[in-house]
């Protein structure tokens, strides 16, 4: 996820709470000669992902950069790369990126095409419904079944539909019914009811895929596998080996408490009855007093691990 599951994040994530079969890098959007450099680089240096399963994903309305980002993915070790479909940004989708090749099911075609046709790695997608209705999804689905995608990940919503509408599970079982590949379903998995109702329904979906849900409580993969809640000490230890790994990377700490404050919009669900401690840790302007604020909001006795993210 952009602006929040950094190297750093997905490093210490998957050393405390093991169990994701792997991560997907934040979309890497190339300029229109394939280059990417600064952190989107970083992001994908092999010393920087240690002990993490690692799927990059890049963003182009063309199949010319997606290549060349490709190859520079081969070149440091990648097996897969994964195409973003489903960005809903309207600064990604005016370009024709993410969401924005849904409106022209011919030209995802093409590009399809030339990137089946040439590169160097398997290729994956994630995508949504449609663009304006999920009532797309069947001629975009068409397009993905010419191709040997390594796996389809379908965030059941329409482009309109941005974080919020209703998941459709209707048009999601269209994915599921003679597609080539293995699919996975995303989209408003909170709780390990949640992933658990999703299996039984789709019993021969291959995998699920968590976003918010795994933001706001660390140990959702661990939950979903039949292990234990979270416990507080451990989301403190989480949070303080976090912040320590970006203030090493060499991040100033007050862009340091901003990351870490990022995380808070999504976490702050698990304080359902600290609103005040909650904002404090929201106003904090630089590193001493973010500290100081999640320490409050730790003693203020309110914590419930199985509160899952609701939306604002
Ligand atoms: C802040 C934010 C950043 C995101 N960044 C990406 C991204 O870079 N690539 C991507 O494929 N999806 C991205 N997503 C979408 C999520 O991966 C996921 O598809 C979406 O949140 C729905 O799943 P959820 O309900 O489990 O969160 C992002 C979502 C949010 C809220």
């Amino acid at each position: 996820m952009e602006g929040i599951t950094y190297p750093e994040y997905r490093r210490v994530h998957a050393r405390m709470f093991p169990g994701a079969a792997r991560y997907y890098t934040p979309f890497i959007a190339p300029d229109p000669s394939g280059c990417f450099r600064g952190a989107p680089l970083r992001g994908v240096l092999p010393e920087n992902n240690a002990g993490v399963i690692l799927v990059p994903q890049l963003l182009v309305n063309a199949a010319g950069p997606f290549l060349i980002a490709a190859q520079v993915l081969s070149d440091l070790g990648y097996t897969e790369v994964d195409l973003n479909v489903g960005c809903p940004s309207g600064t990604v989708t005016s370009k024709h990126k993410g969401a924005g090749m849904l409106r022209d099911p011919d030209a995802l075609d093409h590009c399809l095409e030339e990137i089946f046709s040439r590169c160097p790695l398997a290729v994956s997608v994630k995508t949504r419904l449609g663009f304006d209705s999920t009532e797309e999804f069947s001629a975009v689905l068409a397009v993905y079944r010419k191709y040997p995608l390594s796996r389809l990940t379908v965030h059941a919503r329409d482009r309109a539909g941005m974080y919020r509408s209703r998941p459709d599970l209707e048009a999601f079982a269209s994915a599921l019914k003679d597609s080539p590949f293995p699919v996975i379903y995303n989209g408003d998995l909170f709780t390990p009811g949640d992933i658990q109702a999703i299996s039984l329904r789709f019993p021969c979906l291959y995998g699920a895929m968590l976003g918010r849900g795994a933001v706001c409580d660390p140990a959702l993969f661990r939950r979903a596998q039949g292990g234990p809640v979270l416990r507080k000490e451990e989301l403190n230890t989480f949070l303080e080996t976090l912040t320590e790994e970006y203030l090493a990377s060499g991040l100033a700490p007050a862009y340091t408490a901003a990351r870490m404050k990022e995380l808070w919009y999504y976490m702050r669900c698990l304080f359902p009855d600290a609103k005040r401690a909650v904002k404090a840790v929201f106003r904090a302007r630089s590193l001493p007093d973010y500290r100081a604020a999640v320490d409050a909001l730790f003693a203020s006795g309110s914590f419930d691990a199985e509160a899952g993210f609701q939306q604002a």
